[in-house]
């Protein structure tokens, strides 16, 4: 008989305290912080939903894994073993190790760049657009339509719009577009999954006109469940061989393992093309480290070997899509309004609609954010005006086009019990809702300011 509950498919072998705050320790903590949780100290902080990035709990044979690591400068029996493991993968020929994501995008997008370059993605996470943007390129944003609508249930939300993505590339002319990029899962744009047709159709367009197509795969694990269980044809394929199918549409690929790698440091870039690998790899000596560590140690790359195997077990995806899904789930039965159906690493809820009171240029999403440290030492994160509003030339605020905040869950680190009380947080963040008042910007960078704006409570 099926059973109602999804039990955690691991037992816990060895634990990490976490210290508990009270209400009157985090005001003063959230105010030293600038309301800005990046500037928390972690300590202060009871459940920590910042980021799925990096914060997974390695598994036993990975911690033994590390042990045998080798850490030669060159030829490290490491490197050949995560190599081997990224290759059987992705079906690429050339793999270039980097310490996470974004340096891959880095050396990649910086390479292809440059002034009068466009890229186009279904969305392009912060660091990626940062990427582009500072090589003097464009990164143009093309989910399809039915992103913009938060509450309505269809299986592939994370899509990208097809029809305008030969547009843009007709208007730009093929010569100028530096690269598509399909994030799977589109986590800027809710979590939310990406079909194999949709990822046919970008290949088959970026065919007819030869232009690059990557993925940028960090979430395809989870990518690959949702495609077995809402995508005709795919119910009989393990996740890993749909996640192949994908990978061989693909030109190459940028890897933030810190993710579905299921590792607390480490990313790869892989590409078919043997010039463009060539390149590459000057630009990774030059500043991430020879070729077979690219600032990696050797261990790991051992722990990234065995990850990119585990996170594809079934048991284990199962557990990762369906417990995430059940914090969301629970949010929005209780009326809590957010982007539906729940994605794979995270629950987005929609502060536009939780806060009608506050006015984008007063930022709900970031108040939302203080209200769950202060209410209950939860950290998240605002996706919304604080991260990618930009200002016009009379310096007035160009909103996002959502504004939300992200509830991210670190893969295999807490319980049911912990989501409980999370729940718990939101029933009382319900009750005094209508009192919430928004936050001003005092101090802010010049690229991704949301890491390190100050704030000041209106
Ligand atoms: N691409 C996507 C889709 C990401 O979500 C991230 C990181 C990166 C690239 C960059 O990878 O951090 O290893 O340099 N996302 C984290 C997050 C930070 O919280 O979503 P990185």
């Amino acid at each position: 008989m099926p059973f109602k509950t999804i039990i955690e498919p691991f037992r816990i072998k060895e634990v990490e305290p976490i210290s508990v705050t009270t209400e009157e320790n985090r005001k003063v903590y959230l105010r030293e912080a600038h309301y800005n949780p990046f500037m928390l100290k972690s300590e202060h902080v009871l459940i920590d939903f910042l980021t799925d990035s990096g914060t997974s709990a390695m598994s036993s044979k990975q911690w033994a894994a590390m042990m045998e690591a080798d850490e030669a400068y060159a030829g490290s029996r490491s490197w050949l073993k995560m190599e081997a493991v990224i290759k059987d993968l992705t079906g690429y020929e050339h793999i270039l190790p980097t310490h996470q994501g974004r340096a891959a995008e880095r050396i990649l997008y910086g390479y292809l760049g440059g002034k009068g370059k466009v890229f186009i993605s279904n969305t392009h996470f912060d660091t990626t657009r940062a990427n582009i943007e500072f090589s003097g390129a464009e990164a143009i944003d093309i989910p399809v339509e039915e992103s913009n609508h938060p509450m309505l249930d269809l299986p592939f939300k994370g899509n990208m719009d097809v029809n305008e993505l030969e547009r843009l590339i007709k208007r730009h002319g093929p010569e100028n577009i530096g690269g598509v990029i399909l994030t799977v899962t589109n986590n800027s744009g809710g979590g939310q999954p990406v079909s194999m047709a949709n990822a046919k159709d970008i290949k088959t367009i970026c065919n007819k006109y030869k232009v690059n197509y990557f993925l940028d795969c960090c979430r395809i694990a989870e990518n690959a469940y949702f495609i077995n269980h809402r995508e005709a044809g795919y119910e009989n394929k393990t996740y890993k061989q749909i996640a192949q199918e994908m990978f061989s549409l693909a030109d190459g690929c940028v890897m933030s393992a810190k993710k579905d790698g299921l590792v607390n440091m480490g990313g790869f870039l892989a590409v078919k093309d043997k010039a463009l690998s060539d390149a590459c790899t000057n630009l990774l000596i030059i500043t991430e480290g020879f070729a077979t560590y690219g600032g990696l140690s050797g261990r790991s790359m051992e722990a990234m070997a065995v990850g990119l195997q585990e996170v594809f077990e079934p048991d284990y995806l199962k557990y990762r899509i369906r417990s995430t899904a059940y914090l969301g789930e629970k949010l929005y039965k209780m009326g809590i309004p957010l982007i539906y159906p729940i994605g794979g690493h995270a629950v987005y809820i929609d502060a536009k609609a939780f806060y009608p009171q506050i006015p984008v240029n007063e930022y709900p999403g970031q108040a939302l954010v203080c209200e769950l440290y202060l209410k209950g030492g939860i950290r998240s994160v605002e996706i919304g005006s604080v991260m990618f509003g930009k200002y016009d030339d009379s310096g007035k605020l160009i909103p996002a086009p959502n504004e939300l905040v992200r509830l991210a869950i670190p893969r295999r680190v807490y319980t049911q019990s912990h989501i409980e009380y999370v729940i718990e947080v939101f029933e009382l963040i319900l009750e005094g809702k209508e009192k919430v008042k928004g936050l001003r910007i005092t101090e802010e960078p010049e690229f991704l300011r949301h890491f390190t704006a100050k704030f000041e409570r209106l």
